[in-house]
């Protein structure tokens, strides 16, 4: 696997960290991104000394590479996949896959048709904190299903800055719901499964540079009869983006807690029927740790040796289904919106990929 050569285009400020855990498995033997100055600073970071380009197009066609990840902004997702697919190379895309479902089909039919694999990432459902709730409600766990989630995202995002980037213009990001929830929208079909209807309302405006609701509260209906909710706002002061995530879950028998803190995230999961919950506790870099070393090396031993990976490129776009099922609920006021969203996209879908 280390001799697989990979490019890595977007050094923003997602990319470095992205490259470092490729580098543990394979070799990022080129970094691009449209500004120089940070393609420069990656490659520094990254061992074994990376070529620079500005033109993943100029890339592709000099390094002979094996595969590619884009952690690049949303917005230029579809057209690099497509453009990789094209030039014979595997594509590990960043979350949010795409703006919209059929970017998403686009990047499917593309990675199909040059037969090439396609995987997103979704992290979060492979964080040790996070896959616990989802084994805690399966068949040989202790709680029984899940019958309703509720995660309330109402996060500090001051100091991320985003107003006047592409990150506050629903054009680039598709949804207000890519910058806070891809993570939480997967995780909540992992642990409920497909979702058959979406229901959303966005709040009053607050006129603080974002081009979107910055105010939005969700609701999904599984096909399984669970519901959860996933509200958000992005200038709530008493909480930190990575404090504002943590979901709790009524279950069969029980209920769980999850409480993420800055250092470590606590859950908390009691059966209706013992007396005291149980408490357990997991260290944030760890935590973080697993879940990329797990979907990167999937993804390598998808190429190498054709064993399926922890996630395809079909959760990265029922998540982009969600985010814009939402949107379309919010501007018709909440009325309800059916799933799947796009039935002739659908059927034109590849049967075998
Ligand atoms: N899985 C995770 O936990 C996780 C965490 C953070 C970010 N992300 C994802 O990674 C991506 C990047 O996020 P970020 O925080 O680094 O954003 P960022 O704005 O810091 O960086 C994006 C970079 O993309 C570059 N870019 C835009 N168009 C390009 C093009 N045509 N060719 C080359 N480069 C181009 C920009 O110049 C910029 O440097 C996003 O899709 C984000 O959702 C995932």
């Amino acid at each position: 696997m280390r001799s697989l050569r990979i490019g890595l285009v977007g050094c923003g400020k997602f990319g470095a960290q992205m490259g470092r855990y490729i580098n543990e498995y394979a070799r990022v033997v080129a970094v691009c991104d449209q500004q120089i100055l940070r393609a420069e600073e990656t490659a520094k970071k990254l061992s074994l000394n990376p070529s620079v380009y500005t033109d993943y197009l100029q890339m592709f066609a000099h390094e002979k590479l094996d595969a590619v990840f884009i952690t690049a902004a949303n917005f230029v997702h579809a057209e690099i996949t497509i453009a990789a697919a094209q030039c014979g190379l595997h594509v590990f895309c960043e979350k949010a896959m795409a703006r919209n479902v059929a970017e998403c089909w686009s990047m499917v039919n593309a990675c199909c048709l040059h037969q090439v694999k396609l995987m997103v990432g979704h992290k979060r459902r492979l964080r040790p904190s996070w896959a616990r709730m989802i084994e805690l409600t399966r068949p040989e766990g202790s709680l029984g299903e899940p019958l309703a989630i509720s995660i309330v995202q109402y996060a500090d995002m001051r100091p991320y800055h985003y107003p006047g980037t592409w990150w506050a213009n629903p054009i680039n990001v598709g949804s207000s719901q890519a910058v806070l929830c891809p993570h939480t929208i997967d995780w909540i079909r992992a642990m409920c499964g497909d979702v058959v209807a979406v229901s959303a309302l966005a709040g009053p405006r607050m006129h603080t540079g974002y081009l979107f609701p910055e105010i939005l509260h969700v609701m999904y209906r599984f096909k399984s009869g669970a519901v959860a909710t996933i509200n958000t706002s992005f200038e709530f002061p008493l909480q930190f983006f990575r404090e504002a995530q943590g979901p709790m879950v009524q279950c069969r028998h029980g209920g769980l807690k999850l409480t993420p803190q800055l250092t470590h995230i606590d859950l908390r999961w009691h059966r209706l029927d013992e007396a005291l919950p149980h408490n357990e506790r997991f260290e944030m870099a760890p935590d973080f740790d697993a879940a990329f070393r797990r979907e990167v090396s999937d993804f390598f031993n998808w190429i190498d040796k054709g064993e399926p990976p922890c996630l395809t490129w079909l959760e990265g776009l029922r998540c982009v289904e969600l985010m814009e099922a939402a949107e379309l609920s919010a501007q018709q006021n909440g009325k309800q919106v059916e799933l799947p969203l796009y039935p002739a996209l659908e059927g034109l879908a590849p049967k075998s990929y």
